[in-house]
Parts: C-alpha cells; structure tokens; sequence
C-alpha cells in the first residue's frame, strides 16, 4: 500500500488555488502551541448568552469545550441573522425531485422553526427529550432540527432510507418521544412510504407517544389518530415567539447513529458550544466562504455531512444554499448540472461515488450547462482516488478552480484534514486531502504505537482534542473509551489508514478497521452479520467487501446455511430481502457465497483476510499478511476448503445455475 501511495504522489501534478492569502502555518502553530487562547479568540464570533468560564478541561477521554458558557444554536443560526441584512437573504432554494421548488428566507426560516418549536412544546417535549426525525430532504428537515435545537430537545435524524427495523433500532436506544417522519418521499419517480415504517417503529418500540407526518406526497395516508397527527394540523395557532433555551456548551445537542465494530450501530453524542465553533470554522477554512457563496452540499442530512453542512454551518455564516430532494440522474443524467447553473452555485460539495457515476456516464452532460459560478469544488465520505479527481478538476472545474477534498468523521463533528484556501493557497496534490486544520494536531503509528516516518502507512491518530470532538457514545463510555482511546492510550484513534508523504500531505487510504463505506455510507461487517443470522435459514456469516469501481466498496458476505436449506437463487434473494428490511438498502450485498464452513483460526476466529481474498479473486499468496492469528497452513486448508465448497451469486444474478468458485 505504502508503494502505490508513493507512486501516486511521484505522478501526478499539482494545481493551486486562486485565493487570499492568509498564514497557514502561523495559525496551525498558534492552536497548537496556546489552544486555549486560539480557540477562545475564534469562539469571540459566536453570539454567547454568557461568557465561558474555562476555554477547555482536557481529562483524557473526554474534553469539555467552553466550560460554563452557554448559547444556542438555533439563535447562532436564525436569531442574530433578524438583525443584520441576511434576514432577507435566501437560505435554502429548495428543489424537489418532482421539479417543484420552495425559496427560504432566513425570516421565514426563522419564523417557522419558532412555530415548528412551538408545536413540539406543545406535544410535551422538553429540554433534554428525545426527537427521532425519519424524514427526506424536505425543507421540513432542517426545521426541526432547528427547532429541537431552540427547545434544547435532543434530536437523532435517521437517514430515510433505513429500514423500519433500523429506524426502531435507534428510536429505542434513544428513547425518543416523538418520531416525525413525512406521508411519503419521491426517489426515481417512485414513491417511498415513510410513515409506514414509522408506524413499524413506533409499534416496536413503547417510549413512543406521538408521529408527527409532514404531508409531502399525495398518496393516502393511514392515521391513528391516537398516536399520528399531522404537522398542519399540529401547527395551527403555534405562531408565537419561542425564547431560546439557554444552553450550556457542553449540553448534547444531537445523537447521530454510525457504525462501527458491534452489530448494533453506536450512538455519537455532540455538544453545543464546540460543535457550533468547529463546524463554522472549517467550513469558512476549507472553502474561503463570503456574502456571495451559494452553496450546495449534495449530502443527505441524515449523515454527519447533511448535519453540520447541509444544515448548521452554512447556516451560522448567514450563507445561502441549494437543497435538492431527489436523485442525482433523475429524470436526466445532467439534473445536478442543470442546478447548478439554475441558482450559480458557486461551490459544491460532493462525495467520490457520485463524481465516478457521472464519469462513467460521460463528460457530454456537464458539458451541457454554464458551469462558470463556480469558484470551488468538494469531496467527502470516501477517499477519491486521483482519476476522478481529475475528472472532476478537469469537468466540473475546467481547471480554473481547486477541489477541497475534507476527511473526517461523524465522530469529529467537522473537517479535520482538507484544504484551507479560506486562510492561504496552497498547492494540492490529486488524491491527499492535504494537511490538517487549525488546532489538529495528526500523528501516523505503527501498530506497536511508534510514529512512523514520511512515507510509511500506519494507522492515522489525532493527538490533541479538537473543538467539534465527539462528547461520548450515548449511554455507553465504556465503548467510548474502548474504540476511540484503548489502543494507543491518550490519542484519539478514528480507524483510518494513513501515509503522511515527502511533504508532510496527508494521504487517507480507507479504513483500518471492519467498517465498509459503501458509496460513502458507512456500514459495518459486525452488523451485517448480526442481521443475516436474523434469517432462520442462515447458521452463521461473514461479511467482508471488495473495491467498486463506482461505489468504492461493495458488500460481500460469506453465508452457512443451516441443514435442509441447499443453496440457490432463491435464497440469496430472500437473503437480500432480509438485510433491506433489517437494515436499510444500503446494505444489500453485491454477492453472496454459500460455504460448508466459515473459515476459522484455532481459537475461533475467523479469518477476515482470507475472505477477502476470496472476495477479491486474490490468491492464497495474498493472504501472508494474515493478521488474525491464523498460520499459513491453516489458512491454505481453509482455502481449499472454501474452493471446494461453495456457490456464489451475484447481485441480481436470474440464472439459477450454481457455479463453483473461481
Ligand atoms: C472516510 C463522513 C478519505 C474515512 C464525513 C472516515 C474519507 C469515514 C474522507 C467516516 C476523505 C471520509 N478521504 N476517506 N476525504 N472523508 N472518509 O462517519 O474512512 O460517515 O473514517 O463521516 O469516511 O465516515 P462518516
């Protein structure tokens, strides 16, 4: 891994912003040397209802951010903005698949969430409740979020495409009160019915009081109306003024569900004060936001992307953004590009998987629209690998304009590595997210914990808390401390495999761990497991994945099905069928093999690398770097084994014909 990195840096060209100067490495040295007086400096832009006693208290694991100050992020977002000549700005051009739009002032946006808060008063929540939100990309969204952040309700958004079963699994970990969800949503012309797997979760799950349904398709809609009412209906008379709770910084402000090495997903708990900072201030360094920008971040809001730049961010620098519903090719492969040029979007902000979509189906379709408003690219949720940073330079860019391509996680609030052409130029390398921002502080360890040298790849660890980290795993600190700081104690560990090259840039080269990003989503194989065996003909699995040409990763999972159950067709589709409904779509398997036996070290585990050279079509060669604890001939029986036994399919594969394994 560490020669191809090496090889991509050797090869590729620079390019460079066109932007204003600042002082880079001034402001790195200055956050890392005296953070308490950097960050204190930088929290001066927020509008806080009283001052911070302690700038931050640094007990290992847990940081506590602006201890003792207390804000809003309702108010940062909507309330300072009444003041000022964004009230009359333009928040959200919001554009439905359908084609049907809806413009949002930040006054009206204003005005809603003090109604929606209101309504949700009026449902009996209270600061420190939990609000599950199952919506799509409707300007409703965005809203409650707002809102449970005015009320200081703790919300968890759960992306729409999950499962019932899925949306069920969080709202009960939450404990959630109330799930809003809408009648329907539009994906592919189709429409998909949310509130039915409302109603699913809600049956499942006794914390829940209420479904509050924003009516946004027209198909009839079943409501109880004991437990549904519809957010119209709910809104009348809700029109007064909701005074802001007075938040302290570090009062949870949202759980957000992620993957992780366990089957069930774990709950990320962000605060207040630090997040608010954190995620305002990368943005304006990884895009050298100003008054003009119009932005459009493509991300779904029920992901950390969506959370902190579909929503807050852009929202606390009084920007003005695009918001579409639907689906990138749809009706037309240049839908995006039409959008572009329809409200001149001046950055966008994207992920690997859709920009290799569009290569794939030609440069023809951008080339179709003015693409000249924009003044900077973005790239998120994956690593991109340089042949489509290229072609997004080259297609999208026309190779005027630079690509900020920010690492991070869900865990980590905001930005930590990408691009800083908001504080100074600098020269970008196709495929390295560059360097770190302001007040992070990289390191890359072997797995011994010693720091590696440029140009050796070794797990990426961050050695100093940062303003947007994480408060804790919801109800659960053990797990906290075990995932993120066991392993290399005092560093906050993310996960990821990383190169630092000749340059000190920064190369993240995907994750170390059994997390799998399937066309940017992040997914677990611990999961996947968890919900096949679910299946009664299912004895035991493994789920590993293989590089995608499109999606980056695809899903490949190893299945022993119990006696009397043969393989076939049939079962792999029932198989399939079972994952969506456990989990959600996004976990359908690109292929399923059938084997007699799961192949396994003595002591019982199994051997992950093994299967994914099988997945892969590497041979057993491959597999020296066994890193479970299997010896090379275990491995080799273990192969044959496998060779021997088994039948695979392919995802949508018809013919019912069992073929052996290559
Ligand atoms: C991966 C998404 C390379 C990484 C914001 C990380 C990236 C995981 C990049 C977090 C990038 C995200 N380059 N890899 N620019 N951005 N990743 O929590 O493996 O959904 O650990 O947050 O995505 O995924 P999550």
């Amino acid at each position: 891994m560490t020669q191809a990195a090496d090889s991509r840096v050797a090869h590729l060209p620079t390019t460079q912003y066109f932007c204003p100067s600042g002082d880079y490495d001034e402001m790195w040295r200055r956050a890392d040397q005296d953070p308490e007086g950097f960050w204190g400096e930088q929290a001066m832009d927020l509008d806080w209802f009283k001052r911070w006693d302690k700038v931050l208290d640094w007990k290992v694991p847990y940081a506590r951010w602006f201890v003792g100050g207390k804000l809003n992020l309702s108010y940062q977002c909507l309330d300072r903005h009444m003041k000022t000549e964004v009230k009359n700005k333009v928040a959200f051009h919001w554009e439905g698949e359908l084609g049907d739009t809806q413009v949002l002032t930040y006054a009206e946006l204003y005005r809603l969430t003090n109604n929606y808060a209101a309504a949700l008063k009026r449902l009996g929540v209270k600061r420190g409740d939990r609000v599950a939100l199952y919506l799509p990309m409707i300007p409703a969204l965005p809203i409650f979020m707002l809102a449970c952040a005015r009320i200081g309700a703790i919300f968890t958004v759960v992306f729409s495409a999950f499962s019932g079963q899925a949306l069920a699994d969080r709202v009960e970990d939450v404990e959630a009160k109330i799930i809003v969800t809408s009648s329907g949503m539009h994906r592919r012309g189709k429409i998909l019915p949310l509130k039915d797997n409302a109603v699913e979760a809600a049956k499942k799950c006794p914390c829940v009081e209420k479904i509050v349904v924003v009516k946004h398709t027209g198909h009839n809609v079943e409501m109880d109306p004991a437990r549904d009412v519809w957010l119209n209906d709910l809104l009348a008379g809700c029109d007064e003024y909701v005074e802001p709770e007075h938040m302290d910084s570090n009062d949870p402000l949202f759980v957000l569900y992620t993957s992780g090495s366990t089957g069930k997903p774990k709950g990320i708990l962000h605060g207040t004060g630090g997040y608010s900072l954190w995620i305002a201030k990368t943005m304006q360094w990884a895009f050298n936001t100003d008054k003009k920008t119009v932005w459009w971040c493509t991300a779904d809001i029920g992901w950390i992307t969506g959370h902190s730049y579909v929503v807050f961010a852009p929202l606390e620098l009084g920007l003005t953004s695009v918001m579409y519903e639907g689906a990138p090719d749809y009706p037309t492969l240049d839908r995006w590009w039409q959008i572009i040029a329809k409200y001149g979007v001046t950055i966008l902000y994207t992920s690997p998987t859709a920009i290799r979509m569009f290569m794939r189906h030609g440069e023809e379709w951008p080339a179709k629209h003015d693409l000249s408003s924009l003044r900077i690219l973005g790239s998120v949720g994956e690593p991109i690998n340089p042949e489509a940073w290229l072609w997004y330079y080259r297609n999208i860019g026309h190779e005027r304009i630079g690509i900020s391509d920010t690492w991070w996680q869900t865990e980590t609030g905001g930005f930590m590595i990408s691009p800083t052409p908001g504080i100074q130029p600098h020269f970008l390398k196709p495929g390295s997210a560059t360097k770190p921002m302001p007040g992070i502080v990289p390191a890359v360890l072997d797995a011994e914990g010693k720091e590696l040298p440029n140009g050796e790849t070794g797990f990426i660890v961050i050695k100093k808390p940062w303003p947007g980290m994480l408060l804790d795993i919801y109800h659960n600190p053990e797990l906290y401390q075990k995932t993120y700081w066991s392993r290399f104690p005092g560093y906050y560990l993310p996960g990821d495999y990383c190169m630092k090259d000749q340059d000190n840039f920064l190369w993240l080269l995907g994750r170390a761990d059994e997390v799998i990003k399937v066309a940017g989503h992040r997914i677990s194989t611990a999961e996947l497991e968890s919900a096949i065996v679910g299946h009664s003909a299912v004895a035991e699995a493994a789920a590993t994945s293989r590089p995608d040409e499109i999606k980056g990763e695809a899903i490949i999972m190893f299945v022993t099905l119990r006696k009397g159950t043969p393989p076939s067709v049939e079962i792999k589709n029932e198989l399939t069928r079972h994952l969506r409904a456990t989990i959600g779509t996004l976990a359908t398997p690109e292929e399923i093999f059938f084997v007699n036996l799961l192949p396994k070290t003595r002591s019982g585990k199994i051997m992950r690398r093994l299967l994914k050279a099988v997945a892969t079509g590497a041979t057993i060669g491959d597999t020296s770097t066994l890193d479970d604890g299997a010896s090379v001939d275990e491995a080799k029986a273990a192969f044959a084994e496998l060779s021997a036994g088994s039948h695979h399919y392919k995802s949508g594969e018809r013919n019912p014909e069992t073929k052996p394994m290559p």
